[in-house]
């Protein structure tokens, strides 16, 4: 088998040699970082793993998931630790389904002068920008689909110059609009009927007597969707 090209990266300025290839999580884990911080689901979809970066000779930088996005020869790598955001607490139970809801908990949004830095920064390539004008217009339907594919990395709020958080008002857009506006989805009324009529009470129990070994070994067998 061939032997795959080393390339250089850079951690924290100093410079490392590692197999191309690699996703910078998996270049930071070769080069001896263990991730304990920043790094969950190792596959998109969690949101842990935002990163900066930028090159030799070219210090604009960039924003990814360090778990999706490959090195590249000369990239400079910061992992940014988790930043607190503001997040508006509330009992969806409590709180209205309308915009002004929105406003209340979230009231800087009317500081969003559309800049669009939170769109060009967004690695599932969502138009936040657009969503926040939809929020600002107490449109929570079309902010709960524009936002449908957010991780909750939170690389908008990082980079917006109004210090607003897109990712968390995206997050109340879809709870408000999962709990009171969509429709009923007939198959989910349909599987929890049948949960509650217990027809999966014996697999369940099943699983719960198994052994560790099995239980892996059937995890790692499962039928999963492809990622692309
Ligand atoms: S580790 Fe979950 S999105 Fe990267």
């Amino acid at each position: 088998m061939a032997e795959a090209r080393m390339i250089d990266i850079y951690i924290m300025g100093s410079r490392y040699q590692v197999p191309e290839g690699l996703t910078i999580l998996t270049a930071l884990e070769y080069c001896g970082y263990r991730m304990i911080r920043g790094c969950g689901c190792r596959a998109g979809f969690c949101g842990a793993c935002a990163t900066v970066y930028n090159f030799k000779n070219d210090p604009q930088l960039r924003y990814d998931l360090a778990c999706q996005k490959t090195i590249e020869q000369d990239m400079y790598l910061v992992q940014i630790p988790f930043f607190p955001a503001a997040k508006a607490l509330y009992n969806l139970e409590e709180v209205e389904a309308n915009g002004e809801q929105v406003l209340k908990l979230y009231p800087d949004l009317v500081k969003c002068f559309g800049c669009n830095n939170c769109t060009k920064t967004c690695p599932q390539d969502i138009e936040v920008m657009w969503f926040m004008s939809d929020a600002l217009r107490g449109d929570i339907r079309e902010v709960a689909i524009k936002s449908f594919d957010c991780v909750m990395c939170g690389l908008c709020a990082a980079r917006c110059p109004q210090g607003l958080v897109p990712y968390n008002i995206a997050l109340l857009s879809r709870r408000l609009y999962g709990r009171y506006l969509a429709p009923p989805s007939k198959h989910l009324e349909d599987r929890i009927a049948e949960i509650e009529a217990g027809k999966f009470d014996a697999e369940i129990e099943e699983l719960r007597k198994m052994e560790q070994s099995e239980l892996k070994r059937r995890y790692a067998g499962r039928e999963i969707e492809p990622a692309y």
